[in-house]
């Protein structure tokens, strides 16, 4: 199997340490996060780094005990860069000096950085657009006050006379902004030169990526049978066709049908995977019982366990019928495994609770198959592209676990799914016909549990209201409400009324999050 360069990164627990990662993989450089603590000399020489960074962190160097590399990282002799957190560390293990913040050098948020006369091949690209400067983005209180020996500045900003330091014999870049933020602008040219100037190839690709995961998967299962829970999402979806391209038909996926799908999804999903690519698909028919548990049931959470217990019910079910399976495919991401800096003691590890099948592989004995754990969201897409899954599925908007049942504050009936389920497929036809699509993380509309007076024709209606959500974000942590035209929301509003019997209103919802949720439960 082919060996990537390496470049590590080591976490000192700054909120955007992995932006770092992602714009690395944009360069097609592979790297991997790991907490300070782990980053041990044994763990040095088996990792093999071409390169190290640094990351930022919230701690201050001064403080006695703060977060430390290993000496052995200094002693490699391949390239470091040090950010934010970094570069003071850097300094201070070094030589130089790192003095806690005082107001007049506490940098946050934008700043402009100058050079000096000599010009380095780390700032290629840089002071090109006849300002004079560059953009940056700064958050520390602490500054470097001497530099360690053998470093010399390169350039400055009003708040950090040692902005972007070198030591050019050693290769050890140190800088006080962060390069890999959106605020930023040039900050993928900075990362960019590094690497180059670590050696990289940029090797991966996900071309490469994709013979070698198969050669993977085909070692781990040998003659053994796989069974994959296929959600519609692309995560599942990149992981099954995947899968299927290492073992062919001994992967056997389940699509459950929980009732709470949207407007034909589950045709377009099991047709896609059976008929075009070929899997072996059991369409788990199962409305009956999820609707028929969930009648009467209006609290969200308890939706939400219904739904979780009876998806597990039904997956193994399914999954019993296939004789002699042992493994279990799961569509875990690499941002579900990085460990994370804790300072409340030890590294903790974050895994999203919102797999359906949690629980599943210990219950029943299962080994699991995570092919995607290295990769990020848009790596996925990229590897989704590669295996031929068409691009209005790659791109899709994602779609919660729970399904429509959440998009139905109240009570769950059968005729509010219908109605929901055209509505929403108005809306989101709206969507791509004026190209906003792409430019919406996720958007989709509820049904409220209200009834209201309109008139239409002639005649009093008394029907439901609709919301209509629509909000951009980078990882649904955050979001901010999308800013349609009032001109769009008109039209669409018209649209679903008079095509939907059943919704004589629409609203808008524009909450943030937070302090709103995505899903109104
Ligand atoms: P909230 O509503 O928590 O949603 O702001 C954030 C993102 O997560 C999705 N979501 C879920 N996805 N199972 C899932 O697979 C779930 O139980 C679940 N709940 C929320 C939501 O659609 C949004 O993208």
């Amino acid at each position: 199997m082919t060996q990537h360069d390496r470049l590590l990164i080591i976490d000192f627990g700054s909120q955007v340490t992995q932006l770092i990662a992602r714009r690395l993989r944009e360069l097609n450089v592979y790297c991997e996060i790991h907490p300070y603590q782990n980053v041990t000399d044994a763990f040095l020489k088996e990792f093999a780094p071409r390169a190290i960074i640094f990351s930022g962190g919230p701690d201050s160097v001064t403080r006695e005990g703060s977060p430390r590399p290993p000496q052995a990282a200094y002693e490699l002799g391949v390239p470091i860069l040090g950010i934010c957190y970094g570069q003071q560390v850097m300094m201070q293990d070094l030589g130089g000096k790192v003095e806690a913040g005082q107001s007049h050098t506490a940098e946050f948020g934008r700043a402009y950085v100058t050079p000096k006369e000599e010009r380095i091949d780390l700032l290629t690209g840089w002071f090109l657009d006849g300002t004079g400067r560059e953009q940056v983005w700064m958050s520390h209180g602490d500054h470097v006050s001497e530099l360690a020996p053998g470093f010399a500045v390169y350039a400055t900003s009003p708040g950090a006379p040692f902005a972007i330091t070198a030591d050019l014999e050693h290769r050890f870049y140190a800088v006080q902004f962060h390069p890999e933020v959106h605020h930023t602008p040039n900050g993928k040219t900075l990362y960019e030169n590094f690497v180059r100037d670590a050696g990289f190839k940029g090797d991966w690709t996900m071309d490469a990526y994709r013979d070698e995961a198969v050669a993977k998967i085909r070692e781990q299962i040998g003659d053994k049978k796989v069974i994959c829970a296929l959600s519609g999402g692309v995560d599942s979806s990149v992981a099954a066709a995947l899968i299927h391209e290492a073992v062919g038909e001994q992967l056997t996926c389940v699509f459950v049908d929980h009732g709470l799908l949207r407007l034909n999804e589950a045709e377009e999903v099991v047709g896609m995977f059976r008929d075009h690519m070929n899997l072996s698909v059991i369409h788990a028919q199962e409305q009956d019982l999820f609707l028929g548990e969930l009648e009467g049931v209006s609290d969200p959470e308890t939706k939400r366990k219904i739904i979780g217990r009876l998806f597990i019910d039904v997956f193994q079910k399914y999954a019993d019928q296939i004789e002699g399976a042992e493994f279990l495919a799961q569509g875990t991401l690499y941002p579900d495994v990085i460990e994370s800096v804790s300072f409340s003691g030890g590294p903790s590890v974050t895994i999203k609770s919102h797999h359906n099948v949690g629980g599943l592989p210990e219950k029943m004995g299962l080994k699991l198959v995570e092919p995607l754990r290295e990769l990020f969201k848009d790596e996925v897409r990229a590897l989704g592209h590669e295996l031929g899954l068409p691009a209005s599925f790659i791109g899709r908007h994602p779609f919660p676990g729970p399904g429509l049942a959440i998009r139905c504050p109240g009570e769950i009936t059968r005729d509010k799914l219908e109605i929901l389920r055209k509505a929403d497929a108005v809306y989101i036809d709206q969507i791509r016909k004026h190209g906003l699509y792409d430019e919406i993380w996720q958007a989709f509309a509820a049904i409220l549990p209200m009834r209201t007076v309109g008139v239409m024709g002639d005649g009093r209606t008394y029907d439901y209201a609709l919301a209509l959500r629509a909000v951009t974000s980078v990882d649904g942590m955050t979001a901010d409400y999308y800013p349609f035209s009032h001109e769009f929301l008109g039209e669409t509003s018209t649209r679903i009324i008079n095509e939907v019997k059943g919704i004589n209103r629409v609203f808008y919802d524009c909450t943030s999050k937070p302090p709103g949720t995505i899903e109104l439960e």
